[in-house]
This record gives C-alpha cells, sequence and structure tokens, in this order.
C-alpha cells in the first residue's frame, strides 16, 4: 500500500510516519520544511521526502500523479494561531490554496484512493465548562487559523459532495508529545520551567482538552484502508 504523507517532518506527521512505517507501507513525505519541520523527527529508513509546497500545483500534481498513492494523509499545515493572529496571509496559502490543490491533483488520479484531511475541533469554536463537538457541530472558527481550517474541511465536503471526492475529515483536539515544536503549550511551560521564565498557561477561564499523540497516531492507523470511487 501506496501512501502520500503531507507535513511528515512536523509534529503529528512524523509521529504518523514512524508509526505507519512499521506496517510495511510504501511513504512518500511532502514538506517544504518550514520554521515547524525537523528532519530528525522522522527516524525511520526508505521514506521518499520530497521537499516542495502544497501551494505550488505543478509540482504538487506531479508527485501525486507519478507516485499514485492509495491514500493521502494531509497534515501538512500552518499550525500556530498566535503566528496566524501577527501574519494570515501563509495561513490562507497553505491551509486553503495548498488543500484545494491536493484536491485538484488527487481528482485526476485513475487508481482508488481514501483522502485523509487532518483538521482541528477549533473549526468548532470554543466549547463551555460542559459539552462536546461532534460532526454536526456547527463551525464557528475564532482566529485566522481555525479560520483557514474551517475552509479546508468545506473544500473537502463540497468535494466529497459535488465529485464524490473519497474523503474522511479529522476533528482533533490538541494533542502533545515528542517532536513537538517548543511554540507549543506544553513544550513552553517545560522550557519556561526549565529556564526559571513564569508559566502563565492560560487565563482562568480556558480549559484545554490535550490528548497522548500516540492515541491519535493509532486512531489514523485505523482509517485509511481505500475506499471505492
Ligand atoms: N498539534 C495539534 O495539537 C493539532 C491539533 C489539531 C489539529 N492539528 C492539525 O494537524 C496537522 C499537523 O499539525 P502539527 O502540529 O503536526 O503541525 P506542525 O506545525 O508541527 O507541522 C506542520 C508541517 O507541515 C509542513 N508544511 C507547512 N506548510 C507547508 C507547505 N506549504 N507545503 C508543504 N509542507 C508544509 C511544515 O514544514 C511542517 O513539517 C495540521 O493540519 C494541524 O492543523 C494539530
Amino acid at each position: 500500500m501506496k501512501l502520500l504523507v503531507t507535513g511528515g517532518y512536523g509534529f503529528i506527521g512524523s509521529n504518523f510516519i514512524n508509526l505507519a512505517s512499521q506496517s510495511n507501507y510504501k511513504i512518500t513525505n511532502v514538506d517544504n520544511v518550514t520554521y515547524a519541520a525537523d528532519k530528525n523527527n522522522i527516524r525511520v529508513e526508505n521514506i521518499n521526502n520530497i521537499e516542495i509546497d502544497i501551494a505550488d500545483y505543478p509540482n504538487i500534481e506531479k508527485t501525486i500523479l507519478d507516485f499514485k498513492p492509495d491514500a493521502v494523509v494531509h497534515f501538512a499545515a500552518e499550525s500556530h494561531v498566535d503566528n496566524s493572529i501577527e501574519d494570515p496571509y501563509i495561513f490562507l496559502n497553505t491551509n486553503i490554496l495548498g488543500t484545494y490543490n491536493l484536491l485538484q491533483a488527487c481528482s485526476k488520479l485513475e487508481n482508488n484512493f481514501h483522502f485523509i484531511h487532518i483538521s482541528t475541533d477549533e473549526v468548532f469554536g470554543e466549547l463551555g465548562k460542559e459539552g462536546f463537538f461532534n460532526e454536526k457541530t456547527n463551525y464557528d472558527p475564532k482566529s485566522p487559523y481555525s479560520a483557514s481550517k474551517a475552509s479546508s474541511d468545506h473544500l473537502i465536503r463540497a468535494w466529497q459532495n459535488t465529485y464524490g471526492f473519497p474523503a474522511t475529515i479529522v476533528n482533533c483536539c490538541n494533542n502533545y508529545g515528542p517532536n513537538q515544536h517548543k511554540e507549543k503549550l506544553i513544550p513552553k511551560i517545560i522550557t519556561n520551567c526549565f529556564s526559571n521564565k513564569l508559566v502563565s498557561p492560560a487565563s482562568s477561564t480556558s480549559t484545554f482538552l490535550i490528548i497522548c499523540l500516540t492515541t491519535t497516531s493509532k486512531c489514523l492507523s485505523l482509517i485509511f484502508t481505500p475506499c471505492k470511487r
């Protein structure tokens, strides 16, 4: 089985590759190595790493049509909320245009495939002290990051509805674990503790649901069986 992974040098993508490679898949990783990437995150051999930008359509199309994946697992994104508030443009370019490019290129595949789009629960906005989100929750993004992820979800939904595009959207909550960039909450708290800096992770009204990354990687491995078009 051939897997095309986008954003495989990042936090979740690299953990997914490290786990999936135990199952003898042929894996191609597409990543343009932004500040969030670390090539050392991938700790296994035999991964075909290609350094291209998902916003670059000709290269993306060529890579996908040459490789003919059975499954595409799409992690590549600009993912830090604070950065999206400072400069939203790159979030729109990567998260929306990049996802559109993948949809268009995959639509040209002649083989069966399954597209797994890794999104976030932040597209649903914020929960109060109680409750939960599910697939029927209304979209209510609160930041440029979550708006760009919500836009990419809507593209996937529209392609499913209009063209029968074979996709699954995963709206997972915050993850923590190995390979996570130091800008994120738990690594930041730990780094601050080591340098004796004041730790103020959240306002008193904020609560975070954070799950262990191993759980996410294992769940993802269960859902990428190819489906018929
Ligand atoms: N980390 C979390 O807690 C969390 C929670 C919910 C959803 N998500 C989603 O999961 C996915 C992965 O998150 P992460 O925390 O591993 O992200 P990350 O920021 O650690 O890694 C992103 C990877 O994508 C690559 N990338 C960025 N722009 C690219 C482009 N234009 N072309 C090719 N590659 C590009 C980067 O180089 C990096 O390797 C994202 O789509 C994110 O929205 C993350």
